[in-house]
């Protein structure tokens, strides 16, 4: 398949969520190769999390990366592990994305599963937009924020492994301690070329 009914036939599958990153796309004239997908479309990125019991620098440095709880292309509760095959995401009018292929991309929404003022948010890769309204994703320097109104996460986020009922990553909205048992990550994208 060609460069050009490859960029079409994702323009059109994503046209409902993706209008303006396809207008937005720089031009690739003069470009004939691309040696991945993350290359082919702006922005698509893996995401690495950043934290205590990371091993930066270490011989030994295996990444933690957001994931997906679910077999590929599938819905399912965000994680945070050393995946050794890490899904691809990018922001799109300041919604994070998980993108499987042409035809599957889905939103990464918050949701209010612990239905509690002080427990964190939720993360859930879902069919369709959804969970708390108003928030917005955004990328500060390489760091990974939520925000909803007045308020934000800090560019924190927690993995939780089946603690208090908590089993994925979550995130406060105000300032907040350690849920016990949960991980503090930062979550960043190293991809240059990612889009705002
Ligand atoms: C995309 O992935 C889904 C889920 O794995 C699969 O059902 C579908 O056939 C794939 N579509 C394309 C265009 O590869
Ligand atoms: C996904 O999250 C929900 C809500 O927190 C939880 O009830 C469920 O056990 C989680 N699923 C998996 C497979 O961890
Ligand atoms: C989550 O639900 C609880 C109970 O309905 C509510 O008090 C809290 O404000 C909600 N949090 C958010 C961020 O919507």
């Amino acid at each position: 398949m060609s460069l050009a009914a490859v960029l079409l036939r994702y323009a059109l599958v994503s046209l409902v969520s993706s209008l303006l990153l396809v207008a937005a796309m720089p031009s690739f004239d003069g470009v004939t190769s691309w040696s991945s997908i993350g290359n082919l479309v702006p922005g698509l990125t893996h995401l690495e999390g950043l934290g205590p019991s990371t091993t930066q620098g270490t011989a030994n440095h295996a990444p933690f990366y957001l994931s997906i709880g679910a077999t590929r292309g599938n819905p399912g509760n965000v994680t945070m592990y050393r995946n050794k095959s890490p899904p691809l995401f990018y922001i799109h009018q300041n919604q994070l994305w998980h993108y499987h292929n042409d035809s599957t991309i889905l939103p990464v929404n918050v949701h209010n599963t612990t239905r509690s003022a002080q427990l964190p948010l939720q993360m859930i890769a879902d069919p369709a937009l959804g969970g708390v309204p108003g928030g917005r994703w955004r990328w500060q320097a390489t760091m990974l924020f939520y925000e909803n109104g007045a308020q934000n996460n800090q560019g924190l986020f927690y993995s939780c492994a089946d603690v208090n009922g908590l089993n994925g990553m979550f995130l406060f909205l105000q300032c907040s301690a350690p849920p016990p048992g949960c991980t503090p990550f930062t979550v960043h994208s190293f991809n240059s070329n990612r889009m705002v």
